[in-house]
């Protein structure tokens, strides 16, 4: 395996907002090539309970895009909690304009991305415990991650966003997914413009690492 090649896909899958190319459409066999790779993720006693809903359909798209709309100014207009107040110097408070931006644009634009895809997982877990509630979301999670990771080596960006889920019954009705099935994220798709990506500055990793016990670093 080609290691470098392995831990820059990994380090620089980044959330594609405002390089979307809106102008240009994505070759389905691409979409269902990163879905046959993304279905190689682990699931909860080989459940496989995952679905895909792929849209492309001009008038579906606009419609996923106004339920996210109304969630993403839901959220940022304070009517939803959100993350509690970061200190200034917390590096994650310096990225927030930036995120924000980007998020901003992609709500304004999400209609014209060429497709949006739907991870879903068989099952409803809102009243079950959190055993059920890890087993079903961590029986579609990685596949999804595998799917952008899959998309991005073929130079198509994606991001991962979850807000249309205040609307999810919404979104339901529009694609007929059944309510017996937990919509887990939207992944607006587009070939990427631009250069190459970076690593993006992140928590360290030996700060949010236990060895042995809570709070204990690794001794030498
Ligand atoms: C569970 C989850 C939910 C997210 N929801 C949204 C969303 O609704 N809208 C959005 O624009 N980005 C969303 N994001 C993307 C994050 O904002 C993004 O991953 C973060 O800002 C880090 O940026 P990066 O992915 O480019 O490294 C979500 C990411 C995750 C993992």
């Amino acid at each position: 395996m080609d290691i470098a090649a392995a831990d820059e896909l990994l380090t620089t899958t980044r959330s594609v907002r405002k390089r979307l190319d809106l102008g240009r459409p994505v070759d389905p066999r691409l979409i269902e090539r990163a879905l046959e790779i993304a279905l190689q993720a682990p699931t909860g006693s080989n459940s496989q309970g995952w679905h895909f809903v792929v849209v492309t359909d001009a008038a579906k798209r606009a419609g996923l895009a106004r339920l996210y709309k109304r969630a993403f100014e839901l959220y940022t207009s304070g009517q939803i909690p959100g993350r509690a107040e970061l200190p200034p110097d917390d590096p994650r408070a310096a990225q927030l304009p930036r995120i924000l931006d980007s998020a901003t644009y992609l709500a304004q634009h999400l209609h014209e991305v060429p497709v949006h895809v739907i991870a879903c997982v068989e099952g409803r877990v809102e009243e079950a415990g959190t055993l059920a509630q890890a087993s079903v979301y961590g029986s579609i999670l990685p596949a999804v991650w595998s799917f952008m990771l899959a998309l991005r080596a073929r130079g198509v960006g994606s991001a991962w966003t979850t807000l249309h889920i205040m609307f999810e019954r919404d979104a339901g009705e529009l694609l007929g997914i059944p309510p017996t099935v937990t919509q887990t994220a939207l992944l607006p798709v587009a070939h990427y413009t631009g250069a190459a990506f970076k690593p993006a500055k992140r928590l360290l990793a030996p700060d949010r690492t236990h060895w042995n016990a809570w709070g204990k670093r690794r001794s030498a």
